[in-house]
């Protein structure tokens, strides 16, 4: 399976790549603003592409702005100033391509030879993906799938009721929602929360990469499963870009319904919610999107383990 990955690195992010690159042919990294400004994503991108030995994946730069042209509320308080909590990776001696991440993932596409279903990834908000959608429909219309961390069938986190990568540009989620592509998967919060690596799991984990190449792996997600336990009562550290990755390379492993979802993009209170139409009823919206609603949350942790352990130790 051959996968174009768009992200805000971010902690997680950080993971769903490491994940994308062991378990996918991975293309390239895109990245937009969302949790940190765009450039310090699109640093991140290139550095853990260098911890994970993968140079060669190239990295585009796309929007820091919304759709509307605001420079969204960063997630700083789960992320640090940077973007990958209090570690400071080693900045990559390489540059992100020349070609934006627009025009360098409407180029890819429509040139895709098909010989591997190829998916796009989004695991930050969906501006990015909106331009191309409303720019490349051709190319938005070819992927086999896209799959998205983002929004929430219950409660949110950015808001009471808005998930952050929705509530961050909720116009650019609406414009792919309504695009109407025949294979969009959205894991939610409500999904993502389900998925959590334990205090246990990272010290584990911690022991094992101990002096490895990939030990800043567990650095990051120590410093996540802290930042996220002294904001919220969760039990660990919900990896969620991560599962958007493995609901395209692993979907045995997820149960998904179809169903209509509307982002709200007024101004109000309910800005960024993303209401996902489960009424029992006969005749209602069509659906536009599957709704993963459960996961085999060890086997995602496992899958997760093996995609952070050092190059070549497989
Ligand atoms: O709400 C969780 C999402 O927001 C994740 O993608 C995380 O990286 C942040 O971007
Ligand atoms: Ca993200």
């Amino acid at each position: 399976m051959d996968i174009l990955l768009d992200c805000d690195p971010g902690l997680d992010d950080a993971v769903a790549i490491a994940v994308a690159a062991r378990f996918s042919n991975l293309l390239a990294v895109t990245t937009v603003g969302g949790n940190v400004g765009l450039d310090h994503t699109t640093a991140n991108a290139l550095a853990v592409l260098d911890l994970l030995g993968r140079p060669d994946v190239p990295v585009h730069s796309g929007h820091d702005e919304t759709i509307r042209g605001d420079i969204p509320i960063r997630a700083t308080e789960f992320h640090g100033r940077t973007g990958t909590g209090s570690i400071e990776l080693p900045r990559s001696v390489r540059a992100p391509d020349s070609l934006d991440a627009v025009g360098f993932l409407a180029k890819t596409i429509r040139s895709h030879d098909g010989v591997q279903p190829l998916w796009l990834v989004a695991s930050g908000p969906l501006t990015n993906v909106a331009y191309l959608a409303s720019s490349a429909p051709d190319a938005f219309a070819k992927l086999d799938g896209i799959s998205w961390m983002g929004g929430s069938a219950t409660y949110g986190n950015a808001t009471p009721g808005a998930e952050f990568n929705a509530f961050t540009d909720p116009e650019a989620a609406q414009i792919v929602f309504a695009a109407g592509h025949s294979n969009l998967i959205m894991s939610g919060l409500h999904l993502t929360h389900t998925v959590l690596l334990d205090r246990l799991w990272i010290d584990r984990f911690t022991a094992e990469v101990a002096g490895s190449s990939t030990a800043v792996f567990a650095e990051m997600l120590d410093y996540y499963e802290r930042s996220q336990r002294a904001v919220t009562t969760i039990a660990g550290a919900a990896v969620h870009d991560a599962v958007a990755v493995a609901v395209a390379t692993h979907p045995q492993l997820f149960e998904a319904q179809r169903y209509a979802v509307e982002v709200m993009t007024d101004s109000g209170a309910a800005r960024g919610m993303t209401l996902v139409d489960r009424r029992p009823y006969r005749v209602k919206a069509p659906a536009n999107c599957s709704v993963v609603d459960a996961a085999d949350g060890a086997a995602l942790a496992a899958l997760i383990w093996e995609s952070l352990l050092p190059p070549g130790i497989h």
